[in-house]
């Protein structure tokens, strides 16, 4: 077998998994979770969420990758634990199901970096994002963000996907402060604040079942867990960085990320409806796109460039979290049947842009999968590898998470202490509420 690719530097690892956690996950579905569940109560439980369940998982992840030096599946046969591989398949299919759809909502975005340019969504946002989110035109720009993502992962690791996320970052980061800043200072954002960021605990108290699972699922999906990524990035990192400070930054920067794009949507809704809106052409999938399509054509003719440049990021932030879906099977393929790495990645892209037809026909569909996503299969995928992590691998995943930090071994053993109980029910009660709420 060929050698196998290892990031180029410590900074092409943190860029890529950075890159694959922040993505639409952050921009455009985290705003409107956020609007469809309470506001502030949400965005509490989610921080909540992110560091005391998502970090200890994401480590769980980086030492499962970095140790096995495989892909995402055979990773578990590596560590001679070959009836585990049920976990790695379950990722694996996870993460095929979410690019499916996540792939319509990417050629929104390429439709709206376009329709900025011709000024298309000017006249009336609302009806626009109706008119192009589903569709012949919906599958059209499905079609060629799968392509796009495929055309990516077929070049591999360090041509492909490190190469596309180095500048992605920093400007997702200047273009949400600045859109965060102009929206502050428009007449009608003030009370957007409060919703936003003033979490309401009688609402909270009242919605526990609900709001608890969506915004442990979020934290799961924003950090691109449960499906493999993080463990088929981490195979590629070297034994002497430190997982747990990689972990941090990755966990830190994904969720000021998502927390800044909510600063954004939440108050150019206010802005725009006064509140936020209810049904899907403002308060739910169609938030983001409606409220800062808006913002740019109140901005009349600079409105066309910077709203063209606005998409045109967030395009990319999507694209590094859609090739980190690709690449999971297609180095699974790769890896373990020797299969072309380019005809995998078409394979593969092609078969997922069929399934994701039906998401981009309809947004009720659209919803279905996503609510397939978080309410089952990312909790069944992650409680699987807690308890891979926490009982099976145990002791291997102390001694691989100490190597190359300097911290003492106490502290990897409280992690594994805080993955058997903590994390272990927040997600199982995760679990449980998704799937009795499918039911319900
Ligand atoms: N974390 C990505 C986002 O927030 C989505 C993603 C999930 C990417 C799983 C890769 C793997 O948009
Ligand atoms: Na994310």
């Amino acid at each position: 077998m060929a050698q196998r690719e290892t990031w180029t530097t410590r900074a092409g690892f943190i860029l890529a998994a950075v890159g694959s956690a922040v993505g639409l996950g952050n921009i455009w579905q985290f705003p409107f979770k956020t609007a469809t569940n309470g506001g502030a109560a949400f965005v509490f439980v989610y921080l909540l969420a992110a560091v005391l369940i998502g970090l200890p998982t994401i480590l769980g992840e980086f030492a499962i990758g970095r140790r096995a030096k495989l892909n995402a599946v055979e990773a578990f046969e590596q560590l001679n634990h070959p009836a585990w591989t049920v976990v790695g398949g379950l990722g694996l299919f996870t993460g095929l199901w979410i690019l499916s759809y996540y792939s319509v909502v990417g050629g929104w975005v390429i439709r709206y970096t376009i329709g900025s340019l011709t000024g298309g969504y000017f006249a009336d946002t609302a009806t626009y994002f109706g008119a192009v989110s589903t569709g012949v035109e919906a599958i059209a720009f499905h079609a060629l963000f799968m392509a796009l993502t495929a055309g990516i992962v077929a070049f591999g690791v360090e041509d492909g996907i490190e190469k596309a996320t180095k500048l992605m970052v920093p400007s997702v980061v200047l273009m949400l402060l600045g859109l965060g800043v102009y929206a502050f200072t428009l007449d009608g954002s003030g009370p957007a604040y409060g919703y936003y960021l003033s979490p309401d605990m009688g609402y909270l108290a009242n919605n526990l079942g609900s709001v608890v699972p969506f915004a442990v699922s979020q934290a799961f999906f924003s950090l691109s867990l449960g499906m493999g990524a993080m463990i088929t990035y981490a195979s590629y990192i070297d034994k002497d960085e430190s997982l747990p400070a990689d972990g941090g930054l990755v966990v830190g920067l994904n969720t000021a990320i998502g927390v800044l794009a909510g600063l954004v949507v939440i108050p150019l809704l206010f802005v725009q409806f006064g509140q936020v809106p209810e049904g899907a052409a403002g308060g739910g999938p169609g938030a983001l796109f409606v409220s800062v399509a808006q913002a740019f054509a109140n901005l009349g003719m600079a409105g066309r460039v910077v709203g063209a440049l606005f998409f045109f990021v967030v395009l990319i932030a999507a694209l590094s979290s859609a090739i980190s879906l690709l690449e999971v099977v297609t180095s699974y393929c790769v890896d373990k049947y020797g299969w072309n790495r380019k005809a995998t990645a078409f394979g593969f892209g092609g078969a997922l842009f069929l399934l994701g037809t039906l998401a981009a026909w309809d947004t009720a569909w659209l919803g279905w999968f996503d609510t397939l996503a978080y309410s089952v299969l990312l909790p069944a995928s992650v409680l699987l590898g807690v308890i891979f992590v926490g009982w099976v691998y145990g002791p291997e995943a102390i001694d691989e998470v100490q190597q190359g930090s300097n911290a003492d071994a106490m502290y990897a053993r409280l992690w594994v202490w805080w993955l058997r109980t903590v994390v272990f029910v927040g997600v199982f009660v995760t679990l449980y509420l998704g799937v009795t709420s499918i039911y319900a």
